[in-house]
């Protein structure tokens, strides 16, 4: 339902679903479906520029696995509006304290990340302009981010660039990661994996990727918000519109509003179902609120919706640290 998120909205243009249908028509006539890896791994280049920083680059296209289409669909989705992403990236990568989500609620309010994070390696799915990475890289962390639009990473490469700011960037999907198992002790995503990828998809690869005892923390839409969610598109209205139950896709492409990519969310139920089935305690759950008197922004929900019914959602889960030996 929120086909598009940043912090600020200042970028967000009418024009945008037609640039990126026109893009997105030129960049499958260039089949480059196939151009990010399902794993990058030891194939990928990831090249050092002069001081030794990591650069995000393209792995090569010629032996690449098809992509699940919704991967595909939701690649040249970004990549067709990465530039109306810039400015709002711009504004977060100065932020000195982190705000999360459409309502840009405060860290003190939803403490998404560890207050101390020296010594720990994170890793953010589907970082985007990579604003989050560079908050974690500040409190200490060794961070990677990974994203499957090109175009966003490139911005995240210039601002990491213009903040000194020393972010591992790697192109490819979510769902699929080049990383070994256990490479990590805390994975996070705000509105990338979050809600891009295939929960009973990424959600196992983020649990593979992390050490037994590490954490992942995610924000995304709530699944109440998708059942209000007109068919056409339209604005997150007061009614119950959509069932709750097996809610899996939302297919946003083909809507007559503000046409989107592929988005996913489950219902409550199955997010514990899913977490337990592949080894993740659930730690904590937030439901972030616009503070009172919040504008309007140009996503779906409006404010005033948001103020009486939760319209995102945070999971803090941790990966069990033995096996659960509970019949
Ligand atoms: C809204 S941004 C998230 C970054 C940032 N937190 C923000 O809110 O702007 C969504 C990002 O998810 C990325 N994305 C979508 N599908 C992905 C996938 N399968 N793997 C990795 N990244 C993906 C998009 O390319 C986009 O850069």
């Amino acid at each position: 339902m929120v086909r598009v998120t940043v912090t600020a909205w200042a970028q967000y243009r009418v024009g945008r679903a037609e640039r990126v249908r026109r893009i997105a028509r030129r960049l499958r006539s260039r089949r480059v479906a196939a151009l990010v890896r399902r794993r990058v791994g030891p194939t990928a280049r990831r090249a050092d520029d002069a001081s030794g920083r990591h650069r995000a680059t393209i792995s090569g296209m010629d032996d690449l696995p098809e992509l699940p289409s919704h991967v595909s669909e939701n690649r040249a989705f970004w990549n067709g509006m990465a530039d109306d992403w810039i400015a709002a990236g711009e504004g977060s990568w100065r932020q000195e304290e982190p705000t999360w989500g459409t309502w840009a609620v405060p860290e003190s309010e939803l403490a998404m990340l560890p207050v101390d994070m020296r010594g720990m390696r994170a890793v953010e799915l589907g970082c985007g302009t990579a604003y989050v990475s560079a908050w974690m890289t500040r409190r200490g962390a060794e961070v990677t981010g990974i994203d499957v639009s090109e175009r966003q990473l490139a911005t995240a490469q210039r601002l990491a660039d213009e903040h000194g700011v020393d972010i591992t960037l790697l192109h490819g999907s979510a769902e699929a990661t080049p990383f070994a198992d256990a490479s990590f002790d805390f994975a996070i995503s705000e509105y990338g994996a979050a809600i891009w990828c295939d929960p009973h998809v990424w959600i196992a690869e983020a649990h593979r990727i992390l050490r037994p005892g590490g954490r992942l923390v995610f924000l995304g839409n709530h699944p109440l918000a998708h059942v209000c969610a007109p068919w056409d598109g339209g604005r997150v209205a007061e009614t119950l519109v959509r069932p709750y139950f097996e809610m899996h896709t939302l297919d946003w492409t083909e809507v007559p509003i503000d046409p989107g990519g592929v988005e996913f969310c489950l219902g409550h139920g199955d997010w514990y179902a899913l977490f337990r089935r592949v080894g993740f305690v659930v730690e904590d759950y937030r439901e972030p609120r616009p503070a009172e008197g919040a504008p309007d922004n140009p996503f779906p929900v409006p404010a005033a919706w948001a103020r009486r019914w939760p319209s995102e959602q945070v999971w803090k889960v941790r990966k069990r640290a033995a096996v659960d030996v509970t019949p």
